[in-house]
């Protein structure tokens, strides 16, 4: 079984791969997909977002990285995948996410949203919180990795 794991990911954090580390043992493959919208202004590009995607899922043989615009169910199926990933944090993510799963069952009824709980140490955590702390200079090591830690740094200082 194939699944997608879509998202903003602007950018990625700890929290989001440890959700594709634990799907990719899940499922044959993952896909993690980044959401194109050009609708809503994002920090990088989506081409530079599935970049540095790439360089810290290239460890897990059955993890893609992919971009796609428009609807995610009409993406699952043009990659002729029947799950959606998604991570649960905290009960209030549950509100939307569940709004969105019955949403994307109206859209194509073969499609399954599987939801992980995100492992506890990153339940706080969200890329919002990351670009917060990194915009004033705060480290953010602890919550990305390495290279989105240099771009987020290189992001700030660019923009001084
Ligand atoms: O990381 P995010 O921003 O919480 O991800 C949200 C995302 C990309 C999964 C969601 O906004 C989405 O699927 N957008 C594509 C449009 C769509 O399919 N909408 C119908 C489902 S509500």
């Amino acid at each position: 079984m194939i699944a997608i794991y879509p998202g903003s990911f602007d950018p990625i954090t700890l929290g989001h791969l440890d959700i594709i580390e634990r799907s990719s043992k899940l499922f044959e493959k993952v896909i993690v997909a980044v959401l194109s919208n050009p609708g809503k202004k994002a920090l990088f590009s989506t081409e530079q977002r599935v970049a540095q995607i790439q360089e810290c899922t290239q460890h897990f043989p059955n993890v893609e990285v992919d971009s796609f615009s428009g609807l995610t169910v009409e993406y699952a199926k043009l990659r002729q995948a029947g799950v959606l990933l998604r991570g649960l944090r905290v009960l209030s993510d549950f509100e939307k996410e569940l709004q969105m799963a019955h949403t994307n069952k109206t859209l194509w009824e073969e499609i399954e949203t599987v939801f992980l709980a995100t492992t506890k140490e990153y339940s706080f955590l969200s890329s919002s919180v990351v670009k917060e702390i990194a915009q004033f200079g705060g480290s953010v090591h602890h919550l990305v990795t390495e290279n989105i830690a240099k771009d987020l740094v290189n992001y700030y200082q660019l923009k001084q």
